[in-house]
């Protein structure tokens, strides 16, 4: 297996950069995908970066991850919140999975404290902004070696 790795980014993330800056920060997700891929250069992977505002695509995107990938990292957005079919997809992929928010949801409204995703996650980084990205690549190289 080529030591590539999914990010992959749910509802809502391509507007980050106008969306709630104060929640969220002023970084773009094209930025935040440069980050990823110079510090996933560094830890040896290659990172294939992805959004989709659709639930389903995550779906097809994870399966995709589990016959090519070492692993993924995914913000799942709302739907960490709200889906089985994400629940059992990582379940079913049998690669690494490390879920990642930018903001510290436990910190946030009461329905975001509940995810779907979490418990089926290797572990879960939340609450450092775009740093959580590059704490999950680390987390990746961490699990993968
Ligand atoms: C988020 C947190 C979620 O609750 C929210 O629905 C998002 C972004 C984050 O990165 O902090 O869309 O996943």
């Amino acid at each position: 297996m080529s030591k590539s790795i999914y990010v992959l980014n749910g509802p809502n993330l391509n507007l980050l950069g106008k969306r709630e800056p104060g929640i969220y920060g002023g970084q773009t997700l094209d930025d935040i995908k440069a980050s990823c891929i110079a510090h996933g250069e560094k830890l040896g992977f290659t990172v294939d970066f992805r959004q989709t505002n659709h639930e389903g695509v995550l779906v097809d995107w994870l399966h995709e991850a589990g016959e090519k990938a070492l692993g993924v990292a995914i913000n799942p957005g709302a739907y960490g919140h709200t889906s089985i079919a994400l629940h059992d997809a990582i379940r079913g992929i049998g690669i690494p999975v490390i879920e990642l928010h930018l903001s510290n949801i436990h910190a946030r409204e009461e329905f975001r404290h509940k995810t779907m995703t979490s418990a089926v996650c290797k572990g879960v980084i939340c609450g450092f902004g775009p740093v959580s990205y590059t704490l999950a690549l680390d987390a990746l190289a961490h699990v993968t070696r």
